[in-house]
């Protein structure tokens, strides 16, 4: 299945073909919209594998974290989210339980765009408490699978009778640099489930700086982020019992195979995790148990693993509220509310979008 990647960075769970449909395509209904907005360079981008050369011919061996999610990837990821270790996605949920109906109240009738929205289980917590409130919403979800997209769309709709939704099919830097007109007094920009954990410092300033270029003064940002807290809790999350985030870890390389026409034999390597406190992050790598050789045949590329040595896959950064709400203040991002679980394990930050020359 080949796989228009998202240029900024991944969005689990979907990564399916959807190049039906040329860019800027529109297929409209009654409260559906859907908007293509990958062109021909994504895909051209996707499939050259630029990114999968460069990563493993560096002195430390790297891969971009979007090679996880392809169909089976994305499964994989789906069962992660269920572990009794990986506590993150129900912690989130229940936080969404409690406090949609606080957001609702807060932010009002508005364009709701949630950055990587895929199936939006969590998100219907919201649609409810704006339901039950009867709060006028506009879904807005951004995805590069237009599969996935227009799947939701349709459940949605049949679910929510009062809500309307335009889909893009999008990266999120696209879509953040042009996002739809709308006849709502407000915009929310809903970026949950930790993905900003999976983004290095400086690509994560960019993000808050496309974001807060997307908002009019008075709009909000609903964050949600994993936090900082003891090594073994994050470390048994990464680590599960019956193995699914070694598989999901390994999973990358049966992707390059099929991908790229490689000869990963997954049995020679092994799944690393752990939490650097340092740097309060946790680690994924894919450590090689032998000296070997690799070959790409479609990338025409050969590389030497010694044993031992690590290939670098993924950072899943914890978070400070103390810390990130003076990163967001930076880009003219307020935190006005901190919403968390009893444990204080995750949180989601609504923020809102103030003048530059607000105090
Ligand atoms: C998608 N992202 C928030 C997950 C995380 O926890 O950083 C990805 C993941 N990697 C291993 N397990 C889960």
């Amino acid at each position: 299945m080949p796989v228009p990647f998202p240029s900024l960075h991944p969005t689990p769970a979907h990564t399916d073909a959807d190049a039906a449909a040329s860019a800027d395509s529109v297929i409209q209904g009654d409260r559906l919209t859907l908007e293509n907005r990958m062109d021909s360079a994504n895909h051209a981008a996707a499939a050259a594998g630029q990114d999968v050369i460069t990563g493993l011919t560096q002195p430390h061996k790297a891969l971009p974290p979007k090679y996880f999610y392809d169909a089976h990837g994305s499964e994989l990821f789906e069962q992660i989210t269920e572990l009794p270790e990986y506590y993150l996605t129900r912690t989130e949920r229940q936080i969404l339980a409690t406090d949609a109906g606080a957001i609702a109240d807060i932010v009002g009738p508005c364009d709701l765009i949630e950055l990587g929205s895929g199936s939006a289980s969590k998100t219907r917590l919201l649609f409810n408490a704006y339901q039950q409130r009867g709060l006028p919403l506009r879904y807005v979800p951004v995805d590069v699978s237009g599969t996935m997209l227009e799947t939701s769309a349709q459940a949605l709709l049949t679910e929510y009778d009062q809500l309307t939704v335009h889909g893009l099919v999008s990266t999120y830097d696209q879509a953040l640099q042009n996002l739809p007109p709308t006849d709502y007094p407000r915009r929310l920009i809903a970026f949950i489930g930790s993905t900003l954990g999976n983004l290095a410092p400086a690509p994560e300033q960019r993000f808050f700086q496309q974001v807060s270029q997307a908002l009019a003064s008075g709009d909000y940002f609903l964050l949600g982020v994993d936090l900082h807290k003891d090594t073994a809790t994050l470390e048994a999350a990464y680590n599960d019992q019956q193995g699914i985030s070694a598989a999901f870890n390994l999973n990358m390389l049966k992707h390059l195979n099929w991908r790229f026409d490689g000869n990963f034999d997954l049995t020679q390597f092994r799944h690393v995790a752990f939490y650097n406190e340092g740097d309060r992050q946790v680690e994924m790598y894919i450590e090689s148990l032998t000296a070997q050789t690799i070959t790409l045949q479609a990338l025409n590329l050969t590389v030497e693993f010694a044993q031992g040595e690590r290939l670098f896959s993924e950072i899943s950064r914890k978070f400070d509220t103390e810390v990130l709400t003076q990163e967001l203040l930076a880009f003219d991002l307020a935190v006005r509310h901190i919403f968390t679980d009893d444990q204080r394990q995750f949180a989601l930050l609504l923020c809102q979008k103030q003048s530059s020359d607000a105090p």
